[in-house]
């Protein structure tokens, strides 16, 4: 028996659960030297802002217990480049491609939707707006209930694609934001992005981030991220992408069990690129050891007996 990958995220179509996550897979040039893309679920692209960015000041890593520390600050050609350099080479794979978007001012964000909504082959838009590393925008809109309705609500005005709303960690409670957006008209999900963090280099008495915070990520991150995820499912009617410190297959079976209907792998793709295809490869092991013939039934499939 060969196990069925495929699932629905709303009109979202997904050969099988397992995405690259944004800003780590950039738009996909470098690692298709290394791994097949038309293997993957999806890919979400860098985020596009509309004009281009440089980004914050170096240093913009620094590596933590299980975690990575970064404030690279968004830097992205911009949707000009973007459109012209970066998206043809997406559509040439037979995967699904989100297009991963952010703005300084609810302006952009509906600039960039209307532009993107008449382009050919993009699957989702995924709205950004938890990225802690940009001093407007980012984490003012993804904290805020409402902030999160007005402009979830105003970009499903302006375009047809499916949306997924990439929600933050930085807040108290996860699932207001959630049903915010669930009730502005997002298709989907994705949780969560970094968590707001800082380290010291104690020889110079410097933030190792010349930003000094950043956002932290890998698997130091994961049971804060399969909490929220849990917590979510049990709050909103959606489909939701599980991402957070996903290193293998065993890792994104506790997001699945805990509601998540796809995952997306951000880090670990640092460390080998063949992460997502073994993720995959390992999702459809369980599935056949377990004599379960279709992935969306483990959706949520926790034994809390
Ligand atoms: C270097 C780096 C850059 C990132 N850039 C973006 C970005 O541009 N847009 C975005 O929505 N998330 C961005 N993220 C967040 C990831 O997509 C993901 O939500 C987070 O890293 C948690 O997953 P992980 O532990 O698998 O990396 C970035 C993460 C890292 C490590």
């Amino acid at each position: 028996m060969n196990p069925n990958l495929k699932i629905k995220l709303g009109r979202i179509s997904l050969k099988n659960p397992v995405l690259a996550a944004s800003g780590t897979f950039g738009y996909g040039e470098e690692y298709s030297r290394f791994i097949d893309l038309n293997e993957l679920g999806g890919i979400i692209t860098k985020t596009v802002t509309l004009e281009p960015r440089e980004g914050n000041r170096p240093p913009r890593l620094a590596e933590t217990p299980s975690g990575l520390l970064n404030s690279i600050g968004l830097e992205n050609p911009g949707l000009k480049i973007f459109l012209r350099e970066k998206l043809p080479l997406l559509q040439r794979f037979n995967t699904a491609l989100v297009v991963n978007i952010a703005g300084e001012k609810e302006e952009e964000y509906l600039r960039l939707a209307e532009r993107l909504n008449r382009v050919k082959g993009i699957d989702a838009l995924e709205i950004n707006i938890s990225c802690p590393n940009v001093k407007n925008g980012g984490l003012i809109f993804g904290t805020n209930p409402s902030l999160v309705f007005s402009l979830v609500k105003r970009i499903r005005e302006v375009t047809d694609i499916p949306l997924i709303t990439k929600l933050t960690p930085n807040v108290t409670d996860i699932t207001e934001i959630a049903k915010a957006a669930e009730e502005a008209g997002t298709e989907a999900l994705s949780l969560i992005n970094t968590l707001v963090g800082m380290a010291i280099d104690i020889e110079t008495r410097k933030p190792k981030l010349g930003n000094v915070t950043g956002g932290l990520s890998g698997p130091a991150i994961r049971p804060i991220a399969v909490r929220m995820v849990r917590q979510t499912f049990q709050k909103v009617n959606l489909p939701l992408i599980g991402v957070g410190g996903i290193m293998t297959a065993v890792d994104a079976l506790e997001f699945i069990l805990a509601g998540a209907s796809a995952v997306a792998i951000g880090t670990a793709n640092f460390i080998d690129p063949k992460t997502m295809i073994k993720v995959k490869e390992g999702i459809g092991e369980y599935l056949q050891r377990n004599n379960i013939r279709e992935f969306k039934d483990l959706v949520g499939w926790l034994n809390l007996n």
